[in-house]
């Protein structure tokens, strides 16, 4: 695992250029651990990237409504509303998907165990920067234990 990791970040790293890099893995004072991110990763590239994009980028017209009324999938990194989600809805959202409120979102309550879902919410939440993770605490982000 680790021995394949290397290539890939730095080829990623090189790509980026001089973007703000999205590598970036915040743990430190955090609700997941480092471990939870490395098993959410794999687990959103299989599952969530297609429509949420690689690093959780999101579609670039995410605030567009498309023709059937519809939002294309937004982005998870801390740029768009998930932020506004405390985990319990974060959870939820994942659980049952959008399809019941309008949206497209597929459900994963028979894809992926809540263990599996928080790996994947620690995976996107590792790309939140400081300021909006402590902005999500501060609302009472972290209201459900594991
Ligand atoms: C088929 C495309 C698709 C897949 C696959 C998908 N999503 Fe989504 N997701 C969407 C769309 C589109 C929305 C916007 C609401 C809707 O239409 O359901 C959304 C909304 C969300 C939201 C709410 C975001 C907010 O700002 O309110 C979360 C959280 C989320 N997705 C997480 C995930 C995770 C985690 C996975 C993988 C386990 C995943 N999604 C897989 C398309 C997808």
């Amino acid at each position: 695992m680790k021995k394949l990791l290397i290539p890939l970040l730095l080829s990623s790293l090189s790509l980026t250029g001089c973007e703000k890099s999205t590598d970036e893995v915040k743990v430190e004072g955090r609700w997941y651990t480092q471990s939870q991110v490395d098993t959410g990763r794999q687990l959103f590239a299989d599952n969530c990237a297609e429509c949420h994009g690689k690093d959780a980028q999101g579609t670039a017209n995410w605030k567009e409504t498309l023709a059937d009324g519809s939002y294309p999938a937004p982005p998870l990194n801390g740029t768009a509303h998930a932020w506004h989600h405390a985990l319990s809805a974060l959870r939820r959202s994942i659980t049952n998907g959008g399809i019941p409120l309008g949206g497209k979102m597929p459900p994963f309550k028979d894809k992926l165990n809540e263990h599996e879902m928080d790996a994947v919410i620690a995976y996107f939440q590792s790309k939140w920067d400081d300021k909006i993770y402590a902005a999500w605490s501060k609302r009472g982000g972290v209201d459900v234990s594991r």
